[in-house]
């Protein structure tokens, strides 16, 4: 059952498709109130305000699923969560915001109740945090729609939220396929090379992602002259390969007098404004920019319009980057940054001063007084940006969406974006952002994707092998052995770390067996993928939704269920030789091994030490459920 709760006057964000009559009066399930905000004032003081909110008060069994893209657990008790999307490359366990907004909640217990707070911009999810037992909920300013849903089970209420958001994404099936990509591949021949490489080594592949270093000098829909030359003869060499490239395509539009997408925009009226009405200026990796006005229909049709520069080139895939809007730097915020370290100069610094200062520099990127300096024309009114923050991503990658159904109507586009709103899945995916090298991000991957497929992104993937810091070969291996079950399955890696490609190790034979199991259930994964969104269905769970009397079940956060046949049990510790394995039920285990099943056990309901020596895949398959695999090939075919 769904109740809708309307408070003030709520910003429509359309990530409800049909709304159901509201409510009146308030919801017996949750209570509307004021709540405690405790945080740390810039002395380090304890501070505790009121906040008009809503409070839940949890059992001590209770889980709180949900939140999509954010740090931490599957069950997220136990922190404080702010939904205002960051860019934010330190995923580590203080951050309180990631890239995307996902306000839906599943409280499960004895009871099982979601709650989606439709709401686009700042809003903080106290999950026990202040009190161990209160779950507090609080947004900016109380205009917002609250809907309550209750069901008999985790799967029946996320059934009920995903049938009113509206059936997911589905890309092409060629993004099951593996994609190489890195920050730094620089010239057309070293993306040659990347294709030369893994074609013969019978690496399966299916795309290559180009980063801004395809680009003339940052500016979007352009190629580099003088280092992509060919680019048109590229993508039809890579064609000829099987091999989709897919760029990047940032949300600042260089200023550059002359580059006809700047001119334009600005002749038009389509960049984002001050409040004086001139055109708002930033920082991004081109240096000084604008930002088109995604939440403006006209804008955000216009700048998808120009991605046909690259369909019309036989491009078929893009990300969507940076577009949470990430601002570097703003004129105005190193006009103050200059000023005030000025005001440092005659003071004798001691250690607090010193601190200060270096954080003025810092302070500069993604400051909330950007945030509230410019404004977008959205459905006629005119709104402060931080007002509808989390809906820039959304609207940008939706009006790249709605423009290749005009300018490409027969092809299906791969599409996925960084930042993200509740009702962006239906448009595209999303990639997990900017992780690490490191083993505690595999678990981070893995408890993300469950929670992302609740709120509808279940096309979605982690950068595996991670993006910053330096990869290590066992690492890698660990990485693809859980990877290669997510939709999307992308080796991406920042230019200053060690290369991350698989043919790079004197291991590369395990790495491309992994990459062939993969290819061998590209089917199996695909069809899953299809009918999970097709039934609102979760296409990776946590195990408690499949056993919620087992409590051993519930409390397990380092394994999932794919598609409700089996379940995953990554190792994600170094050096480890395997691990424990609860198992909730009597399942078969079959073990993988340079693409070929090499074990099938049948296992009781327990824990059990698994042997999984570097290379072996091995999944729990549940009874009465198969997997089926297919013949190996180095591309997808349909
Ligand atoms: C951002 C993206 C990352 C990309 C980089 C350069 O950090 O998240 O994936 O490689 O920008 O474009």
């Amino acid at each position: 059952m769904i109740e809708r709760y309307v408070y003030g006057n709520p910003i429509e964000t359309e990530a409800i498709l049909t709304k159901p009559q509201k409510q009146d009066g308030e919801s017996n399930l949750i209570t509307h109130t004021f709540v405690k905000n405790t945080y740390k004032d810039m002395y380090g003081n304890d501070k505790v305000e009121e906040k008009e909110g809503f409070k839940y008060t949890l059992s001590e069994n209770d889980i709180v699923y949900g939140l999509g893209q954010q740090i931490r657990g599957i069950n997220k008790r136990g922190w404080k969560y702010k939904n205002y999307n960051s860019d934010q490359p330190l995923q580590i366990e203080s951050q309180e915001s990631l890239y995307g907004a996902h306000n839906f909640v599943l409280v499960s217990g004895k009871k099982h109740i979601g709650f989606f707070f439709d709401y686009p911009t700042a809003i903080t999810f106290d999950i026990g945090y202040t009190d161990m037992d209160e779950m507090y909920i609080y947004p900016d300013d109380f205009n917002l729609e609250m809907y309550v849903i209750t069901g008999e089970s985790d799967i029946s209420v996320v059934k009920e939220f995903r049938a009113l958001i509206g059936k997911s994404y589905i890309p092409p099936k060629w993004a099951f396929g593996y994609a190489q990509s890195r920050w730094g591949y620089r010239t057309s021949d070293d993306v040659r090379e990347v294709a030369r490489k893994h074609r013969e080594n019978h690496i399966p592949l299916d795309a290559i992602n180009l980063d801004l270093d395809y680009l003339d000098n940052y500016k979007d829909f352009t190629t580099n002259p003088e280092k992509f030359p060919d680019f048109k003869e590229l993508v039809q060499e890579m064609k000829d390969m099987h091999i989709h490239l897919v760029p990047i395509i940032d949300a600042g539009v260089k200023e550059e007098e002359g580059y006809d997408i700047f001119e334009e925009g600005k002749e038009k009226g389509y960049f984002v404004k001050d409040k004086d009405g001139k055109d708002f200026r930033l920082g991004v990796w081109p240096g000084y920019c604008r930002f088109p006005d995604m939440l403006n229909e006209e804008a955000g049709a216009w700048f998808a319009d120009k991605y046909k520069f690259l369909t019309d080139m036989g491009i078929d895939g893009f990300w969507n980057d940076m577009n949470e809007p990430a601002i570097f730097y703003s004129d105005k915020g190193i006009k103050k940054m200059y000023e005030d370290i000025d005001s440092y100069k005659d003071i004798s610094l001691d250690a607090t001063t010193f601190f200060e200062l270096k954080s003025k520099v810092n302070s500069v990127s993604n400051s909330d007084d950007d945030y509230k300096a410019f404004y977008h024309n959205y459905k006629g009114s005119n709104i402060r940006h931080d007002k509808v923050h989390n809906l820039f991503g959304y609207n940008m990658t939706k009006a790249a969406a709605l423009g290749f159904k005009r300018n490409v109507p027969n092809k299906n586009i791969l599409l996925y974006s960084r930042s993200s709103y509740v009702g962006m899945h239906r448009y595209s995916g999303i990639w997990q952002g900017d992780n690490n090298s490191w083993w505690s991000h595999i678990l981070q991957n893995v408890k993300m994707s469950a929670n992302l497929n609740m709120v509808g992104f279940l096309y979605n993937g982690a950068d595996l092998g991670g993006f910053g810091a330096n990869v290590t070969e066992d690492l890698l291996i660990r990485w693809l052995s859980f990877g290669l079950f997510m939709p999307l399955m992308r080796n991406h890696s920042a230019f200053d770390c060690r290369g991350q490609e698989v043919y790079r190790y004197k291991n590369m034979d395990m790495m491309a067996s992994l990459i062939r199991l993969r290819y061998r259930l590209i089917p199996y994964i695909y069809e899953k993928f299809v009918s999970s969104v097709n039934n609102d269905d979760m296409l990776v769970a946590p195990l408690g939704f499949l056993y919620p009397d087992d409590e051993i079940a519930r409390h397990t956060e380092d394994e999932v269920v794919f598609g409700y046949d089996f379940i995953i049990a990554p190792v994600y510790e170094q050096n480890a030789p395997g691990r424990n394995v609860y198992l909730p039920e009597d399942v078969t285990m079959i073990r993988f091994r340079n693409a070929e099943i090499v074990e099938k056990t049948e296992y009781k309901k327990g824990t059990y030490f698994v042997f999984m020596p570097l290379g072996d895949v091995c999944i729990f398959v549940r009874k009465g459920h198969a997997v089926k695999l297919c013949e190996c090939t180095e591309w997808v075919t349909d």
